[in-house]
């Protein structure tokens, strides 16, 4: 039998601040939790539940899901629908909730991509493994080359105007694709409130394809994925690879990224972080909620340590222009 769950009543004076989504009434955390690793059926279900509640204790209202987390697919959205039942069914109205449809999901030729098809019925799917009424925000989780853009865009408009979801949003698309999806969700009055993109340290493609100024332009928030490329940003890899980390499953984050010549750019990142005092997980970090441009960065964690280290960059967000010389040195 489960303890009954009883957040934090300082979870939202405990230092969590929250940054308006670009144009929009919404404000989210400076730090979210993505549950794509983690909360699955392969997972300990016991660690995420601990790593949820200390999350909202610590006012992360934020949680990001896709149709696909797992593995297996679906079943982050299970356990989190668990979640919603037995922790959190008194508090949905404080959380702003999540889910993408885009990848692979199921066999057949409705079960990926930007189809009116796949994205309702992926969508409906969500919504009974979360239990819940709606979501916050469905996100186009990636541009489909093939289907029309506008088939993908007017269903975004269609599950606002059926209010399974409150918010629309596009992930991963490119520069042209997104300005025609801001530009067409506008005119049919839904706004897109966020892009989620990766970013971080060591992948500034959203800086140079210019995809934060155009977000900006439109009055779109950015919202950050992989902000700690995946644990490459931390001192998970400084001396070795250890045998319970995401780069040992060999799936998503392989060996071979890690080359000699990244190994000691990443030390000499940790060198820069100690000195102002922080772990390399919370340099990066820190390096990205100080951003102007990104409302809020979506933090994966295997552990409620590994988040505790992650909540503790929003104390200190500012950064000497010595400092991002050197980390611009570095990474040269
Ligand atoms: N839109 C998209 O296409 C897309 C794609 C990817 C992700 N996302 C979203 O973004 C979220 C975050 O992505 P991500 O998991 O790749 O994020 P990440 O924060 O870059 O990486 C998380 C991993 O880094 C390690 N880590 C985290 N904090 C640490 C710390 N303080 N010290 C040492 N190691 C630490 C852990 O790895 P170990 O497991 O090895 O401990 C953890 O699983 C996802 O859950 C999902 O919601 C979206």
């Amino acid at each position: 039998m489960d303890a009954l769950y009883s957040p934090d009543a300082n979870r939202y004076t405990n230092g969590m601040n929250y940054h308006r989504a670009g144009q929009s009434g919404v404000l989210l955390p400076e730090i979210s939790l993505g549950l794509w690793h983690n909360f699955g059926d392969v997972d300990t279900f016991a660690n995420a539940r601990a790593m949820a509640h200390y999350a909202f204790d610590h006012g992360i209202v934020h949680f990001d899901l896709a149709n696909n987390y797992g593995p297996s697919a679906g079943s982050a959205e299970e356990n989190f629908g668990l979640l919603m039942q037995k922790s959190f069914s008194s508090y949905r109205d404080e959380l702003f909730i999540s889910t993408k449809a885009g990848h692979d999901m199921w066999n057949g030729p409705y079960g990926e991509w930007g189809s009116r098809k796949y994205l309702m019925s992926s969508l409906d799917q969500s919504l009974r493994r979360m239990k819940l009424e709606y979501v916050d925000i469905f996100y186009s989780h990636r541009f489909d080359p093939v289907t029309p853009l506008e088939e993908t865009l007017q269903t975004l408009v269609d599950v606002v105007r059926q209010g399974k979801a409150l918010y629309v949003g596009i992930s991963k698309y490119p520069k042209e694709a997104a300005k025609k999806a801001y530009r067409y969700l506008e005119e049919r009055d839904v706004h897109c409130l966020l892009y989620q993109g990766r970013y971080n340290l060591l992948n500034r493609e959203p800086e140079e394809e210019g995809i934060l100024k155009q977000a900006q332009q439109n009055g779109t928030g950015f919202i950050a994925f992989s902000p700690l490329a995946q644990g490459l940003l931390t001192n998970r890899y400084l001396n070795g690879i250890p045998s319970d980390s995401r780069m040992s499953k060999g799936v998503f984050l392989k060996e071979n990224v890690l080359t000699q010549d990244l190994l000691s750019r990443l030390t000499a990142l940790n060198e820069v972080a100690l000195r102002r005092g922080q772990t390399l997980a919370e340099m990066s970090l820190s390096w990205l909620v100080h951003q102007e441009t990104v409302t809020s960065v979506i933090v994966g964690a295997s552990s409620v340590a590994q988040l505790a280290d992650n909540l503790k960059a929003t104390e200190n967000t500012e950064f000497a222009p010595e400092e991002l010389a050197r980390i611009e040195e570095i990474l040269g």
